[in-house]
């Protein structure tokens, strides 16, 4: 088989065969076929295309290429959940401990911040001492315990797809759907999961603009499912405004927390509700969405899902105080009011101008390898539809580093766009493709 003729045939519009789509994904991991050659494929691959067959042929390969993690030894159908990345986006610290009450077993791996979009350990390392490097026999012993283990995802998972995703990064072949889809379903089955909810988001701070082209890549990713023999839900949702208030990793532990003691943001309390009673019927905990969605409500209500995050947090070697004091995690030297230059309503938010903010602040990394501030971020007071007066604050920064904030106030000033009328409110949940 020779590279040259994959290349030639997609390029032309051609259907690669499994045989030629395993050459390419295990001569590329072991270096045997160039990065030219490679990029080649890659964009002959966005301009031309995958069908289904050849999505999960793709997705198969890339499980292939590195470890992947048993849970047999856990009971249960093991159900995980991804999203697509967003501003706000906290939802696994709510969503995991809770379907872990209700039952679901969780063995969750994560990643990190990386551009404007945060990661749900970045967040988790928040809490002082919370271990986020499980070795797998510890991971799943955690589970088999307490329903619940949280790690980050080791680099031994889907080689493969680290080395694709940094080709495309350079390639402008990252916002292709077959890729992107192979690339997040493969990390999820070599990771050991049974059933999948995917959170596809759209909107200014999301990778998919519009609903649209989030459905159309939700629907690639549960096709992959369905050749794969893996159950797959996917929710389209609404990522054109920062979800809840808080944006930054301490600050977003905050209002998990406050979530999980049955408060918290109606948008961010809704998502979870939503999601979690996808993933209890995906479990076979429940058979209908709205008798999950009470048992859910049920355990945000009467301290069960609290209880849970706590017993994660001890096992993880985590400061439990803070879970019962959430003032206690660590907060920023600096702040800074964003002031409103007008009377009127919040029309919109600009989210992924807020997350390039809260980055710039030092909640996020511009490269992979930089710190990270867990005091900093971006606190919203104003969301759309909410009236604001002239020199009220529609945001606070929060920061420790000074110099940092006269340019993220000028990036949230411009991310809000004010209005005299008040705007036509848009749906968080648009869609759900099973
Ligand atoms: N997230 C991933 O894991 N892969 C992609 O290709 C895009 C987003």
């Amino acid at each position: 088989m020779q590279m040259y003729d994959l290349i030639l045939k997609k390029r032309n519009g051609g259907e690669l065969t499994t045989e030629e789509i395993n050459y390419f994904v295990a001569g590329y991991t072991t270096g045997e076929i160039p990065d030219y050659q490679a990029a080649a494929l890659l964009m002959a691959i966005y301009f031309r295309g995958m069908n289904g067959r050849e999505t999960a042929d793709l997705t198969i390969a890339i499980v292939d290429s590195g470890e992947k993690i048993n849970l047999g030894r856990i009971p249960g159908v093991k159900v995980d959940k991804h999203s697509t990345g967003g501003v706000g986006d906290k939802t696994t610290l709510v969503l995991a401990p809770l379907v872990a009450a209700a039952g679901v077993p969780v063995a969750k791996m994560s990643g990190r911040a990386l551009g404007h979009t945060g990661g749900t350990i970045d967040k988790l390392e928040s809490i002082p001492g919370f271990k986020v490097n499980l070795d797998p026999g510890a991971f799943i012993e955690q589970v088999r315990q307490i329903n619940i283990a949280l790690t980050a995802q080791t680099g031994r998972i889907a080689p493969a797809d680290k080395k694709l995703y940094a080709l495309r990064d350079v390639t402008a072949t990252v916002d292709s759907i077959p890729l992107i889809a192979s690339s997040v379903v493969s990390k999820k089955i070599a990771s050991g999961a049974d059933a999948i909810l995917l959170d596809v988001k759209c909107g200014s701070g999301a990778f998919m603009r519009t609903g649209e082209e989030a459905a159309e890549l939700a629907r690639a990713m549960v096709e992959i499912g369905k050749q794969v023999n893996r159950r797959m839900v996917a929710v389209v949702t609404d990522m054109s405004r920062p979800l809840g208030r808080a944006v930054g990793n301490a600050m977003e532990v905050r209002e998990a927390i406050e979530t999980l003691r049955g408060g918290g943001p109606p948008d961010l309390r809704e998502l979870c509700l939503t999601l979690g009673a996808h993933m209890l019927i995906l479990g076979g905990k429940s058979r209908e969405f709205d008798s999950a969605r009470r048992i859910l409500e049920d355990l945000l209500a009467g301290g069960g899902a609290l209880q849970k995050f706590k017993a994660l947090v001890e096992a993880q070697g985590g400061d439990v105080t803070v879970v019962d004091n959430p003032g206690a995690l660590p907060m920023a030297k600096y702040r800074r009011e964003v002031a409103a230059p007008a009377d009127g309503y919040v029309h919109a938010i600009d989210t992924l101008r807020v997350g390039r903010a809260a980055m710039v602040l030092g909640a996020g990394r511009a490269a992979k390898e930089d710190p990270i501030d867990h005091t900093a971020g971006v606190e919203i007071n104003k969301k759309p539809g909410d009236f604001v007066n002239r020199g009220e604050p529609l945001a606070v920064l929060h920061t420790n580093r000074e110099h940092a904030l006269e340019g993220a106030a000028g990036m949230v000033a411009a991310a809000y766009t004010l209005s005299e009328n008040s705007p036509a409110q848009t749906p968080l949940i648009l869609e759900t493709i099973s």
